[in-house]
C-alpha cells in the first residue's frame, strides 16, 4: 500500500471477493452516477480523467457516455490494474489507458480532462488537479 492509499490488495483477505463487492457496487449506484454525470455536461469527444479506477467496472460504463472520446484511469494497485486491463480490453470502445500509481505521484497528460472520481476521501491530488 503507498502512503496515500487506502487499499492493499496483497493483504486483502479475498481479493476476487473485493473485485465482486466493487462490481456489485457499481451495478446499484450506475444509474445515479450515470444521471449525475450527464448532469454535469460529460458527453461525447470528451477526455476523461478517472481517478481510483479499481477493478474497472466504473470505466466500462463512463465509456459508454464519451463515444469518440477516451479515458486515462490512474489506480495504484497492481491487482487492479491487472484485473482492469484484462477486464476492459474487449469491451470498452474507445481508447483507454490505466496508469498504476496514485493521484499525487503520477504525471498526468497535458491537456484538459473532466476528472471523475469515487476515491473514499479527499486527498491531495484532487486539489492538484482542480487548480489546474
Ligand atoms: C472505492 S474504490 C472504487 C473503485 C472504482 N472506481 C469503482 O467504482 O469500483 C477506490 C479506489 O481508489 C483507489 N485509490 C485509493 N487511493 C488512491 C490515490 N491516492 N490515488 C489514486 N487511486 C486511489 C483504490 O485503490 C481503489 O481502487
Amino acid at each position: 500500500m503507498t502512503a496515500s492509499s487506502s487499499y492493499d490488495s496483497t493483504s486483502l483477505f479475498n481479493l476476487q471477493g473485493e473485485i465482486n463487492r466493487l462490481g456489485n457496487n457499481v451495478e446499484r449506484m450506475w444509474p445515479k452516477e450515470k444521471r449525475n454525470l450527464l448532469g454535469f455536461g460529460l458527453g461525447a469527444g470528451m477526455l476523461v480523467l478517472e481517478l481510483g479506477s479499481g477493478p474497472g467496472f466504473f470505466t466500462e460504463r463512463l465509456a459508454t457516455l464519451v463515444p469518440n472520446g477516451s479515458i486515462t484511469c490512474i489506480e495504484p494497485e497492481p491487482a487492479f490494474v491487472e484485473y482492469a486491463r484484462g477486464h476492459l480490453k474487449d469491451r470498452v470502445g474507445v481508447p483507454h489507458r490505466i496508469i498504476q500509481g496514485t493521484v499525487e505521484d503520477v504525471e498526468l497528460p497535458e491537456g484538459r480532462a473532466r476528472s471523475t472520481s469515487r476515491l473514499p476521501g479527499p486527498c491531495t491530488g484532487s486539489l492538484r488537479i482542480h487548480s489546474r
